[in-house]
């Protein structure tokens, strides 16, 4: 980024893109997406999931640019200057992106342990990749200092030294290579999925929706599925439209964004689901946290060069979790920073210890949702929905409000003549959406956001 004053602009719109969709593809695309697919019921979920992007995702996406280029502003920021009374809208955006990082870094560092078990003892893995995905939870074996316990410190560690330092130049321009190969990649590991033997299961599972097995708990994850793999609802978003210069383009920069997003998921739920019902038994299908640590190695064992298939992608993942993990931290950093004083260092180290320890329980309560006798239990402590109490409040609940919340700010509290006056600027676009994109963001996109919140909530 660079830019006149004080106020950094991105340096192209490619820049701009690259960082708003290296934020949106990230672990969500590739970890939870296909875990999520596999517990909606498959098929019915990734159409419902489709419908939401298009018509909400995409809608809140629009306003939270809109917003941001408008005032050129971080979200708390923005929202100061158009209506006062709605920075807490911001400030909620702020704190969902804080709880999400403390996971999120978690499951980097995870990423980190299996790109350095493959790199030194692949034999390791292939050998039983269930039996290890529980060693590195440290699952019956005490407190895992060299796997749950170190990794995702370094990667939380990275994530505050990149920040810090503000060299998310560099890691843009890698982004440039790494998207592009992450995206081949999985398309080379979708086609050997689908051949394994016993991969059809999986595919038919995928292919052929089953609406009756899809309760409204399903249509809400999908929901919060789609607003954190957009990185919508906290505001990020609006930071990053407020870097951006006027003579581009909103609309057509969002159309990209969603669509690179969603066919990364989809792709990846291609790739993980048949390989899940090739590989693994029926004890070890249930929960979906895991496959992409539990069924892929099945996938690289089955290729020639399987290791080196295996390095490339965990690396590559490693990145896509890094860029995203960046916008996470960066939101907070950029809120202490300019709202309330902190130097950049000082905000990025303590938010790291913070959320190192809070990321710490959610690791460990994960081993222990699964499979009993975890060494929390020894000590008398025990927290088996501590990760699921985190997704719940996150995706489930402050991602949707905030995207309800952005909604109703742009259609009807600023206004949607204010906004498309923005993406238009003088007459510089066309902007043929305009109409549509009104009454998606005043009526069907609040609309749907409500009910799917109540009906999740409420029925279940
Ligand atoms: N969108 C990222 C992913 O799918 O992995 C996660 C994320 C990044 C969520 C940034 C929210 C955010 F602000």
């Amino acid at each position: 980024m660079s830019g006149p004053g004080n106020r950094a602009q991105w340096a192209s719109n490619l820049g701009f893109l690259l960082a708003a969709a290296g934020s949106a593809v990230g672990l969500g695309n590739i970890w939870k997406f296909p875990g999520k697919a596999y517990e909606g019921g498959g098929g019915a979920f990734i159409l419902i999931y489709i419908a939401i992007i298009a018509l909400v995702g995409a809608t809140v996406m629009l306003a939270e640019f809109i917003i941001g280029r408008a005032t050129q502003k971080n979200a708390v920021g923005a929202f100061c200057q158009l209506r006062p009374a709605w920075k807490w809208v911001g400030g909620m955006g702020i704190f969902t992106g804080f709880i999400i990082l403390c996971y999120y870094s978690h499951v980097g560092g995870w990423v980190l342990y299996y790109l350095c078990g493959y790199l030194t003892d692949a034999a390791a893995i292939s050998a039983d990749p269930t039996a290890y995905f529980y060693r590195m939870l440290g699952v019956g074996s005490g407190f895992p200092w060299g796997g749950a316990g170190l990794f995702p410190l370094l990667f939380a560690a990275l994530t505050v030294f990149v920040v810090v330092k503000g060299v998310a130049g560099g890691i843009e321009r890698l982004n440039k290579v790494a998207m592009p190969l992450l995206f081949l990649l999985l398309i080379l590991l979708m086609v050997r999925a689908v051949t394994l033997p016993g991969a059809m299961d999986g595919l038919r599972y995928m292919l052929q929706p089953d609406f009756s097995l899809l309760t409204w708990n399903d249509v809400l994850v999908a929901l919060g599925q789609a607003f954190f793999s957009l990185s919508l609802g906290m505001g990020i978003m609006c930071t990053y439209g407020s870097y951006l210069s006027r003579k581009e383009n909103l609309g057509r920069n969002v159309g990209i964004i969603c669509t690179l997003d969603t066919l990364v998921a989809v792709l990846a739920g291609f790739t993980v689901i048949p390989a899940v019902f090739a590989t693994l038994s029926a004890s070890g299908v249930g929960k979906g946290a895991g496959f992409v640590f539990t069924a892929m190695p099945g996938v690289f064992q089955a290729m020639p060069g399987g290791v080196f298939w295996a390095i490339l992608f965990y690396l590559l993942l490693f990145f896509a979790a890094l860029t995203s993990s960046i916008s996470l931290l960066e939101g907070t950093v950029a809120y202490l920073t300019e709202q309330r004083g902190f130097s950049r260092k000082h905000a990025s180290l303590a938010l790291g210890v913070i959320l190192f320890g809070i990321g710490l329980i959610y690791t460990l309560s994960q081993g222990h949702a699964d499979i009993h006798g975890i060494w929390l239990d020894k000590n008398g402590i025990s927290y088996p929905i501590f990760g699921d109490m985190l997704e719940f409040l996150t995706d489930r609940l402050l991602l949707p409000l905030g995207g309800l919340l952005f909604c109703i700010f742009a259609g009807w509290v600023w206004g949607t003549k204010n906004g498309i006056a923005e993406v238009r600027q003088g007459g510089r676009f066309r902007f043929p959406l305009a109409g549509l994109w009104s009454l998606l963001v005043r009526f069907v996109a609040p609309a749907a956001i409500a009910c799917i919140l109540i009906a999740g909530i409420v029925f279940g």
